[in-house]
């Protein structure tokens, strides 16, 4: 078998991750076909500690260098698998860029990307930590996602019930290093059902002077909101939401709105629950374009930590806890952090 994957010792990580912290991998392997993971595993992983597997480095944050052998899946094919004029089956390998799928499967007809246009990240990533914006989680396009299990050697199709998804959470999240995702298969219509409910997205259609709008001009009009609201990595090294907005039992949210009757809430799909706005939280308690250093949080948006330069991961996670501190302290609400963060506990 032709060797589909390529190595390298003391791998610098600083541009793969879209913080731009400092970190170093032992061993950085990039698989070209996920066929060839059994050997990577058996070559490389076997006897040491659980592999990290690195999509677009976008929900992550290194606090030290990983322990064990970095993965990189390489692959990038996009291909229809079946279409009945109503609903495409289209499959991406899990190294496809997100934000060139969604305009992919908009320039080939279908809807349903259209509100998560922009999401840093691969494909590969979007289970895992279910990603969502505008209104629309990719659980909602999610067919089925193809997966390896180390342990077992197994191949595996999961569809959409068996990923378990919740918001920013899926099997894959909850048990990290059990499988590795390595292609996603979609569900999408031909025939859009747009969702412009979400705050801003009405209005910024408005603002482009569209009226008879479409899945790509619903995609310029998300890209618009998300370039004004939210740090460009590429600018300045962030990986979008730090914290989840937190879900808590519905009477402590009466009790918080009557309170701070400012303080957004959201359904959370259960009545016995709401969501609640941990960005507003952040922003009252004052941390809302704060530095320490170059570990800061952005001026666009209080859910938003940014390395102005040169901050270490540590000094973010240190940025982190003490937000946490202050919004538990004010608001007796436990903010939980959305990425992953590797060689430390929150
Ligand atoms: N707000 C503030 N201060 C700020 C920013 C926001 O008070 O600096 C308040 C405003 O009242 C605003 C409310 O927070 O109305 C909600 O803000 P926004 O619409 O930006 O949404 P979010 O809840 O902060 C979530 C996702 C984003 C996603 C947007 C839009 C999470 C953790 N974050 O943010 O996802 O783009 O909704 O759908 O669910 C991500 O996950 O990385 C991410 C960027």
């Amino acid at each position: 078998m032709s060797v589909a994957f390529r190595v390298s010792g003391n791998a610098d990580l600083r541009m793969r991750n879209t913080f731009g912290v400092a970190a170093r991998a032992p061993l950085l392997v990039e698989v070209d076909d996920a066929a060839a993971l059994p050997e990577v595993f058996a070559r490389h992983v076997a006897g040491g500690p659980p592999p990290l597997l690195l999509g677009g480095g976008s929900n992550l944050l290194f606090a030290s260098d990983p322990e064990g052998v970095v993965l990189s899946l390489a692959a990038r094919r996009r291909q229809v698998l079946a279409d009945d004029g109503i609903l495409g089956i289209v499959r991406a390998d899990a190294g496809v860029v997100w934000h060139d799928f969604v305009l992919w499967t908009l320039g080939q007809g279908y809807a349903g990307a259209e509100n998560l246009a922009l999401i840093p990240g691969t494909v590969g990533a979007a289970p895992i930590q279910n990603i969502g914006a505008y209104g629309v989680e990719v659980r909602d396009l999610v067919h089925v996602v193809e997966a390896w299990e180390p342990a077992s050697g197994r191949r595996l199709r999961l569809d959409r019930e068996a990923c378990a998804f919740a918001y920013r959470d899926s099997l894959f999240k909850r048990e990290a290093d059990r499988y590795i995702v390595t292609a996603v298969e979609f569900a999408l219509p031909r025939t859009p059902a747009l969702r412009l409910d979400y705050a801003g997205i009405g209005e910024e259609l408005a603002a482009m002077g569209v009226d008879a709008p479409t899945p790509a001009l619903v995609c310029e009009a998300v890209c618009r909101i998300r370039r004004r609201k939210l740090p460009d990595p590429a600018v300045v090294g962030n990986a979008g939401s730090f914290f989840k907005n937190p879900i808590v039992p519905a009477a402590q949210a009466a009790a918080l709105q009557a309170a701070h009757p400012g303080l957004p809430q959201f359904a959370a799909g259960d009545d016995a629950l709401r969501k609640l706005s941990a960005a507003w939280m952040i922003d009252a308690c004052g941390w809302k374009g704060h530095r320490d250093g170059d570990a800061g949080v952005s001026p666009q948006h209080a859910l938003v930590l940014v390395n102005h330069g040169h901050a270490t991961g540590a000094a973010l996670l240190a940025l982190a806890r003490g937000i946490a501190d202050s919004v538990r302290a004010r608001f007796g609400v436990e903010l939980e952090p959305e990425p992953r963060i590797v060689g430390a506990r929150w």
